[in-house]
């Protein structure tokens, strides 16, 4: 048999494979470049960034938990210049397209970001975390109300005519609803899922773990989750979805293309194994050719339910 055809399409985005990076787990790319071949790769997620330089929450904020972790990064990031002036000039060089996750605490900063992004032409898209608190909004997540979610969709899409995928948070009590509400705001793709609210409590000290007290969790407790959040988005939307949680090799890759992914992004796991992209894509084609799959594309929706 000849070598099946791993390639994807989202929104225009040519891919050689359904692989991609998780965004803050996979630094800027160059981060990992000595353990992945980053060409082998779909796609290169990039951690959020913002218009301005962001600290992140105090120490410490990552714990280990049976299944996964929890982070209270506080998103934390060099900001958009830093990441043109130090961080573009090596992604310029690998053949992969580059994704650029970015947010901002009100709707103009998401705008402002779009409009800057859209000027580099070396970001094949743009990925909205819309997880953060909306200042203007008392703070509630604009991920978390359909109605705020619609508007910064809107905003970001009237800024850009690059690709916009936006990523949903699992923290909601209808998720369909989110991805109608992106979808309508002419959103290209959407990626799912960030992370789980979640804590972890030290008995000795009767404190909590994190120092920001709650953190997201993620890793493989979470998979089962996210596909059932991916089966039910990309039944109820006419665009890609990407499908994200608790990826840690070929046959979860696979699993969530059956729920109705077109392309999935690891994250955890790439603190476990830092080439562990690399063997996924390698696991994966294996698999096609055991199966005398012919195309990935085949599987996208396969699912028999
Ligand atoms: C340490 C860490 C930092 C993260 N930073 C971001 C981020 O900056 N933006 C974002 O949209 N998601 C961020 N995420 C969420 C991941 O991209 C991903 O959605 C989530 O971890 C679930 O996938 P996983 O189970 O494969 O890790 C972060 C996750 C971790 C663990």
């Amino acid at each position: 048999m000849k070598k099946p055809d791993l390639s994807v399409e989202i929104a225009g985005i040519k891919m050689r494979n359904p692989v991609m990076t998780a965004s803050g787990t996979f630094g800027y790319g160059e981060e990992y470049s000595s353990y992945v071949d980053l060409e082998r790769l779909g796609g290169i997620v990039t951690k959020g960034l913002s218009l301005r330089p962001k600290a992140g929450n105090p120490m410490p904020r990552i714990v280990e938990t049976p299944g996964g972790m929890l982070n209270a990064i506080g998103l934390q990031n060099v900001g958009i210049d830093a990441f043109i002036e130090k961080k573009l000039p090596f992604l310029r060089t690998v053949n992969t397209p580059v994704i650029v996750n970015f947010f901002g605490n009100t709707e103009d900063e998401y705008a402002e970001m779009a409009e800057r992004l859209d000027k580099i032409p070396e970001v094949s898209g743009l990925e909205m975390n819309i997880s953060c608190p909306n200042v203007k909004q008392g703070g509630i997540a604009f991920g978390s109300r359909p109605d705020a979610a619609y508007s910064v969709v809107k905003a970001v899409r009237e800024s850009t005519i690059k690709p916009v995928i936006v990523k949903l948070s699992p923290n909601v009590s209808d998720i369909v609803e989110m991805a109608h509400a992106c979808a309508d705001a002419d959103a290209d793709a959407l990626s799912l899922i960030n992370t789980l609210t979640g804590m972890a409590i030290d008995l000795k000290n009767r404190k909590p773990v994190l120092a920001n007290v709650t953190g997201g969790f993620s890793g493989p407790a979470i998979k089962p989750i996210a596909l059932r959040m991916v089966w039910q988005v990309a039944r109820a939307v006419d665009i890609p979805v990407i499908g994200i949680g608790g990826i840690t090799k070929a046959t979860d890759a696979l699993e969530f293309l059956l729920a109705g992914a077109t392309a999935v992004q690891v994250g955890t796991a790439n603190f476990i194994t830092p080439g562990v992209t690399e063997n996924i894509v390698r696991d994966m084609e294996r698999y096609l050719v055991e199966n005398r799959i012919a195309d990935v594309k085949d599987l996208i929706g396969a699912l028999q339910a």
